[in-house]
């Protein structure tokens, strides 16, 4: 028995179908919540919660996208799942969504967070390995964005090999990003090597106050967007401090710009939308808690697009290739 098991999986990856985690075949754990809904857990482990969602069509032998989505400074994964929509089927067709929480409100990276071992890297990695053990995930196709504070972890996982080489694309909303390589637990931003590249896609808008566009001097100074950009561009195989091939306004309104670099062959590999006009929003067409606690930054009508849909469908792209 133990050797047939063992045959059939060889089989199985020797046929390109590995990227079946071992939940496949699985029945979805009690704990967790039932098709179609969200529930808060905790990492047996670790004791750090996590909220998750699962589509209304999953399936224990279909393997299902997996998408992370964290929250930003002071706020929670609850209040991220409001704000993200990734559990709303209209833009998540049919992926799991996850939202970490951070400790004590703050990720790693903020000079805020509490960097003691196990720290937020090590918690994404255990979470992802614990859910890919228990439900049926395309291991190819795990996905990371977030907001604010969580738009700069999710730049510290992408940063990080051995975390960041299990995630296909990458997305942040309004980043904050800090100088990370003095910080425990991060150091330089050294990812994982990889044929298909390394997808970024950001979103900033031009007044915002709380990460501005073009970073601050303050005694955590926050780092330009263009640096951020320009890294990844570079990491992907384009010149150091590279222009976007494309920089173009979007849209009938004026003041959203779309760039985006093709490098090494990689047609739009980093994109940006930089909203003109608008603050520390997560753009949207409808009301979302952002509209709602900050009105001076981010007026609701002045939103063009949903970040959320551009999000799916860059991920939708992507997926590792092994
Ligand atoms: C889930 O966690 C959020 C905090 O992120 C909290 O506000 C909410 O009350 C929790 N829900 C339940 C049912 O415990
Ligand atoms: C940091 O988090 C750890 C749990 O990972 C906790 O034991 C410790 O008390 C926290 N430190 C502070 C200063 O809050
Ligand atoms: C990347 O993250 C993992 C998991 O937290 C950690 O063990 C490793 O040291 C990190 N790598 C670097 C270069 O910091
Ligand atoms: C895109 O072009 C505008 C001018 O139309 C310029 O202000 C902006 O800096 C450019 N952005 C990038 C990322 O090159
Ligand atoms: C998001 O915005 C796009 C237009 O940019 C629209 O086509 C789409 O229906 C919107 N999605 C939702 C769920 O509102």
């Amino acid at each position: 028995m133990l050797l047939k098991s063992y045959l059939s999986l060889a089989a199985l990856a020797s046929l390109g179908l590995a990227d079946k985690s071992p939940g496949c075949g699985g029945h979805i754990p009690s704990k967790f919540p039932e098709r179609g809904t969200s529930k808060n857990l905790t990492l047996p482990g670790l004791d750090r919660e996590y909220r998750l969602y699962i589509p209304s069509g999953y399936d224990s032998n279909t393997p299902a996208p997996l998408y992370f989505s964290f929250h930003g400074a002071s706020r929670d994964m609850k209040q991220q799942e409001e704000l993200s929509q990734f559990s709303n089927p209209k833009f998540n067709k049919k992926g799991i969504a996850v939202y970490p929480n951070s400790k004590n409100g703050y990720w790693l990276s903020n000079p805020g967070a509490n960097t003691s071992r196990p720290n937020d890297l090590d918690f994404t990695d255990a979470l992802l390995t614990h859910l890919e053990h228990k439900l049926c995930i395309d291991t190819k196709r795990v996905y990371s964005a977030g907001k604010s504070n969580g738009g700069g972890f999710t730049n510290v996982i992408a940063c990080n090999s051995t975390v960041g080489g299990r995630f296909a694309a990458f997305s942040s909303v309004s980043g904050a990003y800090y100088d990370t390589d003095d910080v425990p637990g991060i150091g330089p931003c050294r990812p994982a090597k990889r044929d298909e590249g390394r997808p970024f896609l950001e979103f900033h808008g031009t007044i915002d106050t709380t990460a501005p566009i073009d970073g601050n001097t303050k005694k955590h100074p926050k780092l330009p967007v263009i640096d951020i950009l320009q890294g990844w561009a570079a990491r992907n195989g384009c010149p150091e401090h590279s222009n976007p091939q494309r920089n173009e306004t979007v849209f009938t309104h004026p003041l959203v710009k779309h760039a985006s670099w093709d490098c090494d062959g990689k047609h739009g590999i980093v994109q940006h939308y930089r909203e003109g006009d608008n603050g520390h929003c997560w753009p949207s067409l409808k009301s979302n808690p952002d509209f709602v606690d900050n009105r001076d930054q981010c007026p609701l009508g002045k939103y063009v697009f949903n970040a959320t849909t551009y999000i799916f469908d860059f991920f939708d792209k992507y997926k590792l290739s092994k």
